[in-house]
């Protein structure tokens, strides 16, 4: 039978000391509770239980494979467990994971299954600085006597705070022995909470052994009680997810200034340079370079794209095409095949064709523009009447004189041309030059006249 994975997630998170609930802090993209989540999903758990408190999920949608117990009160780690009782088989694998340690994954959870065969096994880990985690105990043979809980110090005596073993708080129990004995933790603690961790004490006291099973990499027990931990865990998960990139044929040229989501997909031979950030579900092809200095939030990059010194948005930018520097595409941008936003433009909810160009110095919303057009210096879309907006429509290889202002909604056939400078309010025919502009005059020796002479 597949294990159950109940994850705790019930717990106040004091020592964030934020108004978001702590499992809802985000890590590389993701709520912190989407971590433990995914790694008991990808483990294959045959059931997964969230422990909420009474105030529900800290996340929402956690996933219609989830199923809530509900702890009326944050009494401790076993009151947790002890609230999800109900939704545990005797004859079952129980794994128990803590919302808050996100690094936890599918593997060592199916090792942690693979090695479970005393009543309980606990995943412990050696740390340099155990400082705020419990301490393992181990006996004479080796197994796991107790645990000793530290957040209070003088919970614990010199020689056990001196031990460098720690609870991951990643657990694997047999479902009878877990019931059975968590009716019997105390609140004899410090805290005066009722603690998992002495289910171990418990279990030992009617002679029941209990394994450890020593991670060897100790990053993944790391837990995030406050901002701090949150910072550490954020710098170990982004060397993850960059070595991933990496292995996988992504040049990231200066990986301490490079931000990546855990989501991010990127395709062989592209290349991020230094101060890029990758957000959200970005969706990058091949052989593409990313910045300096890019923003990338839930956009798709084409192949052989470039994006330099921009900030993009829920946009589209096909194949070959190029963005920046210093571009601001917003949501419902497309860029198709080969276009440009080149400097100082920003463009909202508009499709630029194939080929077609925003060189400079440009605002363009609610736009379709055909391929091959090219938009002059300066052009503007007015998009906004003051209450609703309006479609600009141009056609395909228009030649857009330098601050041309399009009064929308107004279109512009194929191959015509604007005149610089001009404003225009009305459509123009296939073919034909807009000239929109009063028409110059010359104040002939104005000069002479001002000087008085
Ligand atoms: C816990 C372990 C400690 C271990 C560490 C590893 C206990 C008593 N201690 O300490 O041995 O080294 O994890 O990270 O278990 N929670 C509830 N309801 C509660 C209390 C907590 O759901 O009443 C949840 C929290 O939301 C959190 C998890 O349980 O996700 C762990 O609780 P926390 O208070 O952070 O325990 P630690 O002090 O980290
Ligand atoms: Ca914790």
């Amino acid at each position: 039978m597949a294990p159950t994975v109940v994850i705790l997630a019930a717990g106040r998170g004091t020592r964030m000391r934020s108004r978001t609930p702590k499992l809802a802090h985000e890590l590389c993209g993701r709520p912190l509770l989407a971590w433990p989540l995914e790694a008991a999903r990808t483990a294959g758990a045959g059931r997964i239980v969230v422990v909420v408190g009474p105030d529900g999920p800290p996340v929402a949608d956690l996933g219609a494979d989830v199923e809530l117990a509900v702890q009326q009160a944050a009494l401790g780690t076993a009151d947790a467990v002890a609230a999800a009782a109900g939704q545990l088989a005797r004859d079952a694998t129980v794994i128990v994971l803590a919302g808050d340690v996100p690094l936890v994954d599918a593997s060592l959870l199916a090792d942690l299954v693979a090695a479970h065969r005393a009543p309980a096994t606990v995943v412990t880990a050696l740390l340099d600085d155990p400082r705020g985690y419990g301490r393992i105990v181990r006996g004479p043979q080796g197994g796991v006597d107790r645990i000793v809980e530290t957040k209070v110090e003088s919970d614990a005596s010199a020689d056990e705070l001196a031990i460098r073993e720690v609870n991951t708080g990643i657990y694997a129990f047999d479902g009878a022995a877990l019931l059975d004995a968590l009716p019997q933790v105390g609140t004899a603690n410090a805290q005066g909470e009722r603690y998992l961790t002495d289910v171990v004490a418990v279990l030992r006291g009617r002679g029941d052994p209990v394994d450890a099973l020593l991670a060897a990499d100790p990053a993944v027990v790391m837990g995030v009680n406050d901002r701090v931990q949150l910072a550490a865990v954020r710098a170990e998960a982004q060397r993850r997810i960059h070595e991933r990139h990496m292995l996988a044929g992504v040049t990231i040229v200066e990986p301490a200034s490079t931000t990546i989501d855990v989501a991010v997909a990127i395709g062989e031979d592209s290349v991020v340079e230094p101060c890029t950030q990758l957000l959200g579900v970005t969706r990058v092809g091949a052989g593409a370079t990313l910045g300096p200095h890019a923003t990338v939030l839930d956009a798709v990059i084409g192949d052989g794209a470039s994006i330099i010194h921009s900030h993009l948005v829920g946009c589209e930018v096909g194949e070959r095409a190029t963005v920046g520097p210093f571009a601001y595409l917003r949501p419902g941008t497309v860029l198709l095949e080969g276009a440009k936003a080149g400097t100082f433009v920003e463009i909202k909810n508009s499709n630029i064709g194939a080929g077609a160009k925003v060189p400079h110095l440009s605002y363009v919303g609610d736009a379709d523009v055909g391929e091959r057009t090219n938009l002059g210096a300066g052009t503007i879309t007015a998009n906004y009447d003051g209450a609703h907006k309006h479609r600009t429509t141009i056609g395909a290889r228009v030649h857009g004189g330098v601050h041309t202002s399009f009064v929308a909604p107004v279109a512009v056939g194929d191959d015509a041309w604007t005149a610089a400078g001009s404003v225009v309010t009305a459509d123009v025919p296939p073919g034909a030059l807009a000239v929109a502009r009063a028409r110059q005059r010359n104040v002939e020796r104005y000069a002479e006249r001002r000087s008085g002479s």
